[in-house]
């Protein structure tokens, strides 16, 4: 069977440079980018089994947006604005936790119901004229796919549904049922000193898999290949090498995880990495499902933040694999981030003069055109003034 689910041809004459150095330190750039890629793209933000019970949430603080997300008493998992309509307090103050029957703001006490609707305000008499059904919390798009929570910052945007935008890889993922998984170890989060590029154009390409990662490239190595994003998605793909089994760890995962008798042949000795336009990632192993992304804190620090899910049935072979494939995936990701930080401090050299791509990293450069298609002023390659950044942008983006 042909493992490759949409066979994209690289072109013969691809322009190999990638963004311009300074995209990688423009303090204008980034407003840009929270403006026409992180508040209008979805945004993965957990799963509904992190939130099991009606009075459930979790938060994610991000890009100076607050979400707020909770399963209400009907069931239903809806997002908002964790932003009172009072004075703008964080109604929920801790990133998971449960509200038992009601959001209370812990400023001066306006109660919302689970579904957002504003139930009272402390001491109401002081607001003779207030009409309760106009300071609901500001409701998020939200969508559920496959148990994944995906939230919009701001309502509608250039992607489709996320049903619609993940259709190309919804056969493949649905062999994993992760809808009814449960978690591993909870979310998690970490900073990492560099552009949120940098992070992503190391994830983007797989060429860098048989020098930077000895513990994947005992495991897989010889059968990685890359897909490049198309329409907002990539697909990366690799199966067990047949000897693998130099390092420890790979070792004993191979030895110990169970036949995933669950999944379809060319899927049990599988790695799966899918790509979503602009800053996120699902992965699949038989053991497990992940997701991971990452958001500008600065334009030289990023918060990581995703989280592993399990079987909730898994037996005790299969929760040795997934401590183990975690333990890889560990290793692997502390050796990402230092070959970030490397490459992204190179764009404040004055010798630093731009990326020249192998067709391995085709990916990179689809990323890249993903971004300069929403962000125009990307495609210049010497940095305009900081304070004109806005406007050239917006002319370049209405001459299309
Ligand atoms: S800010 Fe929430 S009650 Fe005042
Ligand atoms: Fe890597």
């Amino acid at each position: 069977m042909n493992p490759h689910l949409r066979d994209v041809a690289i072109p013969n004459d691809w322009d190999r440079r990638g963004l311009p150095g300074w995209s990688y330190h423009s303090a204008a750039l980034l407003e840009l980018e929270k403006e026409h890629v992180f508040r209008n793209h979805w945004q993965i933000a957990g799963h509904v089994c992190d939130i099991p019970n009606a009075g459930d949430y979790l938060t994610m603080d991000v890009i100076g947006e607050r979400a707020l997300i909770v399963r209400g008493k009907d069931g239903v998992v809806r997002g908002f604005n964790n932003m009172c309509r009072h004075r703008g307090s964080r109604v929920v103050a801790d990133s998971q936790g449960n509200c038992k029957n009601a959001l209370v703001c812990p400023f001066h006490g306006w109660v919302y119901n689970l579904d957002g609707t504003l139930r009272g305000a402390a001491r109401p008499r002081s607001f003779p004229d207030l009409d309760k059904t106009e300071f609901g919390l500001m409701p998020l798009d939200l969508e559920v796919w496959m148990g994944f929570i995906f939230i919009r910052f701001r309502n509608g945007g250039p992607q489709p549904s996320v049903a619609e935008l993940l259709k190309p890889i919804e056969p493949e993922f649905a062999h994993y049922k992760a809808a009814d998984m449960v978690p591993s170890w909870g979310i998690w989060t970490q900073k990492t000193p560099v552009n949120w590029k940098s992070v992503r154009d190391v994830d983007n390409e797989g060429y860098h898999v048989a020098m930077a990662h000895p513990a994947l490239q005992d495991l897989y190595g010889a059968t990685y290949f890359d897909e490049p994003f198309v329409n907002g998605v990539s697909r990366s793909f690799a199966t067990y090498n047949p000897h693998a089994g130099r390092r420890w760890s790979v070792k004993n995962y191979v030895k110990i995880a169970p036949e995933p008798t669950h999944l379809p042949d060319h899927l049990r000795k599988a790695w799966v990495y899918y790509g979503i336009f602009p800053n996120a990632v699902l992965s699949v192993m038989p053991e497990s499902v992940q997701f991971y992304q990452e958001f500008p804190l600065s334009t030289g620090e990023t918060l990581l933040r995703g989280a592993i899910y399990r079987y909730r049935d898994e037996s005790r072979e299969q929760a040795a694999a997934r401590y183990l494939s975690f333990r890889i995936d560990r290793d692997t990701m502390s050796e990402d981030v230092q070959l970030s930080v490397w490459s992204n401090e190179s764009m404040l050299s004055e010798a630093f003069e731009g990326f020249y791509l192998s067709d391995l990293e085709y990916g990179v450069r689809t990323h890249h055109d993903h971004l300069r298609q929403q962000i125009p002023v990307l495609g210049l390659e010497t940095a305009p003034e900081e304070k004109d950044m806005w406007n050239l942008n917006d002319a370049l983006r209405s001459r299309g």
